[in-house]
Protein backbone atom coordinates (compact mmCIF):
# COMPACT_ATOMS: atom_id res chain seq x y z
CA UNK A 1 0.00 0.00 0.00
CA UNK A 2 1.08 2.95 -0.89
CA UNK A 3 2.37 5.98 1.98
CA UNK A 4 -0.81 7.91 3.38
CA UNK A 5 -0.59 11.97 2.31
CA UNK A 6 -3.38 14.41 3.40
CA UNK A 7 -3.96 15.38 0.07
CA UNK A 8 -7.68 16.72 -0.66
CA UNK A 9 -8.02 18.45 -4.07
CA UNK A 10 -10.89 19.50 -5.76
CA UNK A 11 -11.49 16.72 -7.38
CA UNK A 12 -12.89 15.09 -4.43
CA UNK A 13 -16.47 14.03 -5.25
CA UNK A 14 -18.97 11.91 -3.40
CA UNK A 15 -18.92 8.49 -4.65
CA UNK A 16 -22.50 7.17 -5.54
CA UNK A 17 -22.78 2.88 -4.88
CA UNK A 18 -22.16 2.43 -8.81
CA UNK A 19 -18.59 4.09 -8.77
CA UNK A 20 -17.60 2.83 -5.38
CA UNK A 21 -17.87 -0.87 -7.29
CA UNK A 22 -16.10 0.43 -10.31
CA UNK A 23 -13.14 2.25 -8.15
CA UNK A 24 -12.61 -0.97 -6.44
CA UNK A 25 -12.83 -3.42 -9.59
CA UNK A 26 -9.16 -1.13 -10.16
CA UNK A 27 -7.89 -2.43 -7.05
CA UNK A 28 -6.55 -5.86 -7.79
CA UNK A 29 -5.92 -6.35 -3.82
CA UNK A 30 -9.70 -6.13 -3.20
CA UNK A 31 -10.95 -7.17 -6.34
CA UNK A 32 -9.33 -10.45 -5.35
CA UNK A 33 -10.84 -10.72 -1.40
CA UNK A 34 -14.42 -9.94 -3.60
CA UNK A 35 -13.59 -12.51 -6.12
CA UNK A 36 -15.66 -13.04 -9.47
CA UNK A 37 -15.99 -9.95 -11.29
CA UNK A 38 -17.84 -6.55 -10.57
CA UNK A 39 -21.29 -8.03 -11.97
CA UNK A 40 -20.94 -10.75 -9.40
CA UNK A 41 -21.09 -7.69 -6.34
CA UNK A 42 -23.27 -6.07 -3.84
CA UNK A 43 -23.35 -3.22 -1.92
CA UNK A 44 -25.36 -1.96 0.91
CA UNK A 45 -25.54 1.12 3.25
CA UNK A 46 -24.93 0.33 6.84
CA UNK A 47 -24.02 3.90 7.74
CA UNK A 48 -25.37 3.54 11.33
CA UNK A 49 -23.51 6.62 12.62
CA UNK A 50 -23.69 10.29 12.79
CA UNK A 51 -20.73 11.38 10.10
CA UNK A 52 -19.83 9.49 7.59
CA UNK A 53 -20.90 6.94 4.43
CA UNK A 54 -20.34 2.95 5.27
CA UNK A 55 -20.80 0.55 2.87
CA UNK A 56 -20.10 -3.07 2.57
CA UNK A 57 -19.32 -4.92 -0.58
CA UNK A 58 -19.69 -8.55 -1.15
CA UNK A 59 -18.79 -10.61 -3.43
CA UNK A 60 -18.25 -14.76 -4.57
CA UNK A 61 -15.48 -15.08 -2.13
CA UNK A 62 -15.66 -12.13 0.73
CA UNK A 63 -16.06 -8.66 1.47
CA UNK A 64 -14.90 -5.07 2.85
CA UNK A 65 -15.65 -2.74 4.06
CA UNK A 66 -15.45 0.92 2.44
CA UNK A 67 -15.89 4.49 4.02
CA UNK A 68 -16.30 7.64 2.98
CA UNK A 69 -15.77 11.06 4.63
CA UNK A 70 -18.67 13.56 3.57
CA UNK A 71 -18.27 16.94 3.45
CA UNK A 72 -20.50 17.30 6.21
CA UNK A 73 -22.21 15.87 8.74
CA UNK A 74 -24.28 13.09 7.33
CA UNK A 75 -26.55 12.45 10.42
CA UNK A 76 -27.30 16.36 10.27
CA UNK A 77 -26.79 17.03 6.51
CA UNK A 78 -24.99 20.32 4.08
CA UNK A 79 -25.88 22.98 6.97
CA UNK A 80 -23.23 21.26 9.07
CA UNK A 81 -19.93 21.10 7.17
CA UNK A 82 -17.06 19.33 8.21
CA UNK A 83 -13.54 18.66 6.47
CA UNK A 84 -13.68 15.45 4.72
CA UNK A 85 -9.69 14.95 5.55
CA UNK A 86 -11.17 13.00 8.82
CA UNK A 87 -10.66 9.92 6.66
CA UNK A 88 -7.33 10.58 6.37
CA UNK A 89 -6.84 10.67 10.10
CA UNK A 90 -8.49 7.71 10.37
CA UNK A 91 -6.16 6.04 7.61
CA UNK A 92 -3.22 7.35 9.09
CA UNK A 93 -4.15 6.09 12.69
CA UNK A 94 -5.55 2.74 11.37
CA UNK A 95 -1.67 2.75 9.81
CA UNK A 96 0.19 4.05 12.92
CA UNK A 97 -1.31 0.92 15.07
CA UNK A 98 -1.47 -2.00 12.46
CA UNK A 99 1.90 -3.33 14.45
CA UNK A 100 1.32 -1.99 17.49
CA UNK A 101 -2.53 -3.53 18.14
CA UNK A 102 -2.54 -6.30 15.27
CA UNK A 103 -5.82 -8.24 15.24
CA UNK A 104 -7.64 -5.89 17.75
CA UNK A 105 -8.43 -3.77 14.57
CA UNK A 106 -9.57 -4.61 11.04
CA UNK A 107 -6.76 -4.59 8.34
CA UNK A 108 -6.89 -1.31 6.15
CA UNK A 109 -6.57 -2.33 2.66
CA UNK A 110 -6.78 1.02 1.04
CA UNK A 111 -6.82 5.02 1.39
CA UNK A 112 -7.49 7.14 -1.56
CA UNK A 113 -6.76 10.62 -0.36
CA UNK A 114 -8.23 12.40 -2.62
CA UNK A 115 -11.59 10.77 -2.40
CA UNK A 116 -11.09 10.42 1.29
CA UNK A 117 -12.26 7.28 0.72
CA UNK A 118 -11.08 4.36 3.08
CA UNK A 119 -11.48 0.10 2.16
CA UNK A 120 -11.01 -2.13 5.12
CA UNK A 121 -11.23 -5.88 6.13
CA UNK A 122 -15.09 -6.31 6.60
CA UNK A 123 -16.20 -7.54 9.75
CA UNK A 124 -18.40 -10.88 9.69
CA UNK A 125 -20.29 -11.96 11.93
CA UNK A 126 -19.26 -8.94 14.50
CA UNK A 127 -22.01 -6.78 15.58
CA UNK A 128 -21.84 -3.58 17.24
CA UNK A 129 -21.27 -3.65 20.60
CA UNK A 130 -23.81 -1.52 21.92
CA UNK A 131 -26.40 -3.01 19.92
CA UNK A 132 -25.25 -6.59 21.71
CA UNK A 133 -25.62 -4.50 25.20
CA UNK A 134 -28.85 -3.13 24.44
CA UNK A 135 -30.42 -6.22 24.00
CA UNK A 136 -28.28 -7.72 27.31
CA UNK A 137 -25.72 -10.22 25.37
CA UNK A 138 -22.13 -10.71 26.98
CA UNK A 139 -19.10 -10.44 24.90
CA UNK A 140 -16.69 -12.13 27.30
CA UNK A 141 -13.48 -10.74 25.74
CA UNK A 142 -14.75 -7.36 25.10
CA UNK A 143 -13.59 -5.24 28.21
CA UNK A 144 -10.07 -7.08 28.19
CA UNK A 145 -9.49 -6.57 24.73
CA UNK A 146 -9.91 -3.23 24.42
CA UNK A 147 -8.24 -2.54 27.77
CA UNK A 148 -5.02 -4.53 26.18
CA UNK A 149 -5.77 -2.46 22.89
CA UNK A 150 -5.22 0.91 24.77
CA UNK A 151 -2.44 -0.34 26.71
CA UNK A 152 -0.44 -1.54 24.00
CA UNK A 153 -1.24 2.09 21.74
CA UNK A 154 -0.56 3.96 24.98
CA UNK A 155 2.53 2.56 25.78
CA UNK A 156 4.08 2.63 22.00
CA UNK A 157 2.58 6.02 20.75
CA UNK A 158 4.22 8.06 24.19
CA UNK A 159 6.79 8.80 26.61
CA UNK A 160 6.94 5.22 27.97
CA UNK A 161 7.66 3.33 24.96
CA UNK A 162 9.07 5.84 22.19
CA UNK A 163 11.72 8.37 22.12
CA UNK A 164 10.38 12.11 22.22
CA UNK A 165 11.44 12.39 18.63
CA UNK A 166 9.02 9.72 17.18
CA UNK A 167 6.44 10.61 19.42
CA UNK A 168 6.49 14.78 18.36
CA UNK A 169 6.28 13.36 14.28
CA UNK A 170 3.11 11.73 15.19
CA UNK A 171 1.76 14.77 17.23
CA UNK A 172 2.79 16.73 14.03
CA UNK A 173 1.06 14.30 12.47
CA UNK A 174 -2.37 13.90 14.56
CA UNK A 175 -2.35 18.08 15.37
CA UNK A 176 -3.85 18.80 11.92
CA UNK A 177 -7.08 16.96 12.62
CA UNK A 178 -8.41 20.16 14.09
CA UNK A 179 -12.17 19.67 12.33
CA UNK A 180 -12.79 16.69 14.84
CA UNK A 181 -11.07 18.25 17.80
CA UNK A 182 -13.54 21.00 17.74
CA UNK A 183 -16.37 19.03 17.42
CA UNK A 184 -14.74 16.91 20.43
CA UNK A 185 -14.24 19.71 21.88
CA UNK A 186 -18.05 21.18 22.11
CA UNK A 187 -19.99 18.19 21.56
CA UNK A 188 -18.21 16.85 24.99
CA UNK A 189 -17.18 19.79 26.80
CA UNK A 190 -18.98 22.79 25.93
CA UNK A 191 -22.09 22.31 24.72
CA UNK A 192 -23.79 20.30 27.83
CA UNK A 193 -22.87 23.28 29.77
CA UNK A 194 -24.55 25.65 28.03
CA UNK A 195 -27.63 26.60 26.04
CA UNK A 196 -26.94 25.72 22.48
CA UNK A 197 -28.92 24.87 18.97
CA UNK A 198 -26.87 21.58 18.62
CA UNK A 199 -27.70 20.01 21.80
CA UNK A 200 -31.00 17.10 21.73
CA UNK A 201 -31.94 16.47 25.39
CA UNK A 202 -35.67 15.84 25.75
CA UNK A 203 -37.87 18.45 27.84
CA UNK A 204 -38.02 15.95 30.97
CA UNK A 205 -34.31 16.84 31.37
CA UNK A 206 -34.52 20.37 30.69
CA UNK A 207 -34.36 20.90 34.89
CA UNK A 208 -31.14 18.51 34.94
CA UNK A 209 -29.45 20.68 31.88
CA UNK A 210 -30.32 23.88 33.71
CA UNK A 211 -28.69 22.45 37.32
CA UNK A 212 -25.93 21.07 34.99
CA UNK A 213 -25.30 25.19 33.38
CA UNK A 214 -25.58 26.70 36.59
CA UNK A 215 -23.57 24.90 38.80
CA UNK A 216 -20.19 26.52 38.54
CA UNK A 217 -18.28 23.60 40.72
CA UNK A 218 -19.01 21.17 38.21
CA UNK A 219 -18.04 23.77 35.51
CA UNK A 220 -14.62 24.38 37.30
CA UNK A 221 -14.44 20.37 37.22
CA UNK A 222 -15.20 19.75 33.57
CA UNK A 223 -12.92 23.17 32.58
CA UNK A 224 -9.67 21.36 34.37
CA UNK A 225 -10.47 17.83 32.32
CA UNK A 226 -11.06 20.53 29.14
CA UNK A 227 -7.53 21.88 29.82
CA UNK A 228 -6.09 18.24 30.76
CA UNK A 229 -7.86 17.09 27.47
CA UNK A 230 -5.98 19.86 25.48
CA UNK A 231 -2.80 20.01 27.07
CA UNK A 232 -1.77 16.61 27.92
CA UNK A 233 -0.33 14.97 24.84
CA UNK A 234 0.57 11.95 26.80
CA UNK A 235 -0.43 8.92 23.85
CA UNK A 236 -2.41 8.21 20.80
CA UNK A 237 -5.83 7.93 21.63
CA UNK A 238 -8.59 6.69 19.66
CA UNK A 239 -10.84 9.81 20.84
CA UNK A 240 -14.27 8.10 20.33
CA UNK A 241 -13.54 5.03 22.20
CA UNK A 242 -17.41 4.16 23.04
CA UNK A 243 -19.68 1.00 22.52
CA UNK A 244 -20.36 1.94 19.12
CA UNK A 245 -16.83 2.24 18.03
CA UNK A 246 -16.15 -1.44 18.75
CA UNK A 247 -17.49 -4.39 16.93
CA UNK A 248 -17.53 -8.23 18.35
CA UNK A 249 -17.94 -11.67 17.93
CA UNK A 250 -17.97 -13.93 21.48
CA UNK A 251 -14.28 -14.57 21.00
CA UNK A 252 -13.21 -11.82 19.21
CA UNK A 253 -12.83 -7.89 19.38
CA UNK A 254 -12.07 -5.12 16.81
CA UNK A 255 -11.91 -1.50 17.31
CA UNK A 256 -13.07 0.89 14.65
CA UNK A 257 -13.32 3.99 13.64
CA UNK A 258 -10.53 5.98 14.66
CA UNK A 259 -11.30 9.32 13.15
CA UNK A 260 -11.24 11.42 16.24
CA UNK A 261 -7.57 10.40 16.71
CA UNK A 262 -5.72 12.66 18.98
CA UNK A 263 -2.60 13.12 21.34
CA UNK A 264 -4.49 13.58 25.02
CA UNK A 265 -4.70 12.16 27.98
CA UNK A 266 -4.56 8.32 27.87
CA UNK A 267 -7.32 7.87 30.56
CA UNK A 268 -9.82 9.24 28.14
CA UNK A 269 -10.41 6.13 25.86
CA UNK A 270 -10.70 4.37 29.17
CA UNK A 271 -13.08 6.76 30.14
CA UNK A 272 -14.96 6.77 27.18
CA UNK A 273 -15.39 3.11 26.81
CA UNK A 274 -16.69 2.88 30.96
CA UNK A 275 -18.96 5.86 30.50
CA UNK A 276 -20.89 4.05 27.68
CA UNK A 277 -20.77 0.52 30.26
CA UNK A 278 -22.16 2.49 33.02
CA UNK A 279 -24.99 4.21 30.56
CA UNK A 280 -25.75 0.91 29.47
CA UNK A 281 -26.27 -0.10 32.98
CA UNK A 282 -28.49 2.76 33.35
CA UNK A 283 -30.71 2.05 30.57
CA UNK A 284 -31.66 -1.17 31.56
CA UNK A 285 -33.61 0.40 33.98
CA UNK A 286 -35.91 1.70 31.20
CA UNK A 287 -36.10 -1.81 29.17
CA UNK A 288 -38.83 -4.27 30.00
CA UNK A 289 -36.83 -7.19 31.32
CA UNK A 290 -36.76 -10.21 33.87
CA UNK A 291 -35.72 -8.43 36.82
CA UNK A 292 -33.38 -11.17 37.33
CA UNK A 293 -31.88 -11.20 34.21
CA UNK A 294 -31.52 -7.37 34.31
CA UNK A 295 -29.77 -7.69 37.44
CA UNK A 296 -27.48 -10.32 36.43
CA UNK A 297 -26.42 -7.97 32.89
CA UNK A 298 -25.83 -5.41 35.41
CA UNK A 299 -23.57 -7.03 37.63
CA UNK A 300 -21.87 -8.45 34.88
CA UNK A 301 -21.41 -5.11 33.24
CA UNK A 302 -19.83 -3.92 36.23
CA UNK A 303 -17.27 -6.89 35.89
CA UNK A 304 -16.69 -5.79 32.75
CA UNK A 305 -15.23 -2.28 33.84
CA UNK A 306 -13.50 -4.06 36.60
CA UNK A 307 -11.87 -6.38 33.49
CA UNK A 308 -11.19 -2.95 31.37
CA UNK A 309 -9.25 -1.18 33.88
CA UNK A 310 -7.72 -4.28 35.19
CA UNK A 311 -6.61 -5.70 31.92
CA UNK A 312 -5.26 -2.20 31.03
CA UNK A 313 -3.39 -1.96 34.32
CA UNK A 314 -1.23 -4.97 33.98
CA UNK A 315 -0.89 -4.76 30.36
CA UNK A 316 0.77 -1.18 30.56
CA UNK A 317 3.14 -2.27 33.47
CA UNK A 318 4.10 -5.76 31.98
CA UNK A 319 4.60 -3.81 28.68
CA UNK A 320 7.05 -1.29 30.89
CA UNK A 321 8.34 -4.07 32.87
CA UNK A 322 9.77 -5.76 30.03
CA UNK A 323 11.06 -3.20 28.45
CA UNK A 324 13.68 -1.95 30.76
CA UNK A 325 15.89 -0.36 27.78
CA UNK A 326 12.77 1.26 26.25
CA UNK A 327 13.85 3.61 23.94
CA UNK A 328 11.15 5.91 25.82
CA UNK A 329 12.07 8.89 26.71
CA UNK A 330 10.21 9.38 30.32
CA UNK A 331 11.72 7.11 32.74
CA UNK A 332 15.21 6.55 31.40
CA UNK A 333 16.45 2.82 32.82
CA UNK A 334 19.79 4.13 33.80
CA UNK A 335 18.07 6.45 36.41
CA UNK A 336 16.81 3.42 38.51
CA UNK A 337 19.22 0.21 37.68
CA UNK A 338 20.15 -0.63 41.35
CA UNK A 339 17.81 -1.74 43.94
CA UNK A 340 16.57 1.43 45.31
CA UNK A 341 16.05 2.68 42.18
CA UNK A 342 14.12 -0.51 41.29
CA UNK A 343 12.08 0.21 43.77
CA UNK A 344 11.54 3.40 43.36
CA UNK A 345 10.38 3.06 39.88
CA UNK A 346 7.72 0.67 41.09
CA UNK A 347 6.37 3.40 43.23
CA UNK A 348 6.70 5.51 40.14
CA UNK A 349 4.38 3.52 37.70
CA UNK A 350 1.86 2.97 40.64
CA UNK A 351 1.83 6.81 41.07
CA UNK A 352 1.25 6.54 36.99
CA UNK A 353 -1.35 3.95 36.65
CA UNK A 354 -2.95 6.07 39.58
CA UNK A 355 -3.34 9.15 37.63
CA UNK A 356 -4.66 7.69 34.48
CA UNK A 357 -7.22 5.65 36.82
CA UNK A 358 -8.36 9.38 38.24
CA UNK A 359 -8.63 10.57 34.42
CA UNK A 360 -10.64 7.71 33.61
CA UNK A 361 -13.28 8.34 36.58
CA UNK A 362 -13.44 12.36 35.62
CA UNK A 363 -13.54 11.50 31.89
CA UNK A 364 -16.21 9.02 32.10
CA UNK A 365 -18.16 11.50 34.46
CA UNK A 366 -18.09 13.78 31.44
CA UNK A 367 -18.83 11.23 28.42
CA UNK A 368 -22.10 10.37 30.28
CA UNK A 369 -23.19 14.32 30.92
CA UNK A 370 -22.82 14.63 26.96
CA UNK A 371 -24.60 11.51 25.70
CA UNK A 372 -27.83 12.17 27.40
CA UNK A 373 -27.61 16.75 26.76
CA UNK A 374 -25.40 16.80 23.99
CA UNK A 375 -26.20 16.80 20.76
CA UNK A 376 -24.83 13.16 19.48
CA UNK A 377 -27.14 10.83 21.60
CA UNK A 378 -26.81 6.88 22.05
CA UNK A 379 -29.77 4.25 21.40
CA UNK A 380 -29.21 2.41 25.22
CA UNK A 381 -31.44 5.63 26.31
CA UNK A 382 -32.62 6.09 22.78
CA UNK A 383 -35.24 2.94 22.68
CA UNK A 384 -36.59 3.78 25.57
CA UNK A 385 -40.07 5.08 24.94
CA UNK A 386 -42.00 5.97 27.38
CA UNK A 387 -39.74 9.37 27.85
CA UNK A 388 -40.80 10.32 31.23
CA UNK A 389 -39.15 6.56 31.84
CA UNK A 390 -36.32 7.40 29.80
CA UNK A 391 -36.21 10.35 31.66
CA UNK A 392 -35.08 8.49 34.80
CA UNK A 393 -32.62 6.50 33.27
CA UNK A 394 -30.67 9.71 32.04
CA UNK A 395 -31.07 11.56 35.33
CA UNK A 396 -29.59 8.98 37.28
CA UNK A 397 -26.55 8.61 34.86
CA UNK A 398 -26.34 12.79 35.10
CA UNK A 399 -26.04 12.79 39.00
CA UNK A 400 -24.20 9.57 39.20
CA UNK A 401 -21.69 12.08 36.66
CA UNK A 402 -22.19 15.18 39.19
CA UNK A 403 -21.32 13.44 41.87
CA UNK A 404 -17.81 11.91 40.24
CA UNK A 405 -16.76 15.20 38.72
CA UNK A 406 -17.47 17.22 41.99
CA UNK A 407 -16.34 14.83 44.33
CA UNK A 408 -13.38 12.77 42.72
CA UNK A 409 -12.17 11.66 46.11
CA UNK A 410 -15.14 9.60 46.91
CA UNK A 411 -13.97 7.62 43.93
CA UNK A 412 -10.13 7.03 44.49
CA UNK A 413 -10.66 3.48 43.43
CA UNK A 414 -11.90 0.76 41.35
CA UNK A 415 -14.00 -0.48 44.01
CA UNK A 416 -16.22 2.83 45.30
CA UNK A 417 -16.60 3.80 41.67
CA UNK A 418 -17.84 0.76 40.77
CA UNK A 419 -20.21 0.48 43.81
CA UNK A 420 -21.41 3.60 43.39
CA UNK A 421 -23.34 3.22 40.08
CA UNK A 422 -26.56 1.43 41.85
CA UNK A 423 -26.39 4.51 44.68
CA UNK A 424 -27.48 7.08 41.81
CA UNK A 425 -30.58 4.20 40.78
CA UNK A 426 -34.15 6.41 40.61
CA UNK A 427 -32.82 9.80 42.02
CA UNK A 428 -35.52 11.59 40.25
CA UNK A 429 -36.46 14.13 37.81
CA UNK A 430 -35.16 16.41 40.14
CA UNK A 431 -31.46 17.55 40.11
CA UNK A 432 -31.99 19.28 43.74
CA UNK A 433 -33.39 16.19 45.45
CA UNK A 434 -30.97 13.58 47.05
CA UNK A 435 -27.66 15.69 46.68
N1 LIG B 1 -14.88 -2.98 9.14
C1 LIG B 1 -16.20 -3.08 9.24
N2 LIG B 1 -16.84 -4.24 8.96
C2 LIG B 1 -18.19 -4.36 9.05
N3 LIG B 1 -18.99 -3.35 9.40
C3 LIG B 1 -18.42 -2.16 9.68
C4 LIG B 1 -17.02 -1.95 9.63
N4 LIG B 1 -16.74 -0.68 9.95
C5 LIG B 1 -17.94 -0.10 10.19
N5 LIG B 1 -18.95 -0.99 10.05
C6 LIG B 1 -20.39 -0.72 10.23
O1 LIG B 1 -20.65 0.61 9.81
C7 LIG B 1 -21.16 1.38 10.87
C8 LIG B 1 -20.65 2.80 10.79
O2 LIG B 1 -19.23 2.81 10.90
P1 LIG B 1 -18.47 3.93 11.74
O3 LIG B 1 -18.86 3.85 13.17
O4 LIG B 1 -17.03 3.79 11.43
O5 LIG B 1 -19.10 5.23 11.06
P2 LIG B 1 -19.11 6.75 11.51
O6 LIG B 1 -19.96 7.46 10.53
O7 LIG B 1 -17.71 7.22 11.65
O8 LIG B 1 -19.85 6.70 12.91
P3 LIG B 1 -19.80 7.76 14.13
O9 LIG B 1 -20.94 8.68 14.01
O10 LIG B 1 -19.95 6.84 15.35
O11 LIG B 1 -18.49 8.44 14.11
C9 LIG B 1 -20.72 0.64 12.13
O12 LIG B 1 -21.57 0.92 13.22
C10 LIG B 1 -20.81 -0.80 11.68
O13 LIG B 1 -22.13 -1.25 11.74
MG1 LIG C 1 -16.92 7.99 13.35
Amino acid sequence: MSAVVNARTDDYRILAQAEILHHLAALPEIAAILGGSPADWTIRDVADGYINAVFIIDGPQGGVCAKQALPWVRYHGDSWPLAEDRAFFEASYMRRLAAIVGPLAPRLLHFDPVLQFIVMEKLSPHIVLRGGLIEGRRFPRAAADVGRYVALAAFHTSDLGVPFERKFEDIGLFSGNISLLRISVDLIFVDPYVEVWRNRYISEIDPWAKALREDVELKTAVARHRNAFLSNRQALLHGDLHSGSVMVTEDDTRVIDGEFSTFGPIGFDLGAFAANLIINWYAQGGYDRDPAERDAHRQWLLEQIATLWQTFESELLALWAASPDTDGDGYPATHFADASGQARLATIRRDFTQAVFQDLVAFAAIKMIRRVISYAQVDDFGIIEDTKRRAETQASALAFARCVLKEPARFADLGAFLDAVPRFENVGLNPDANR
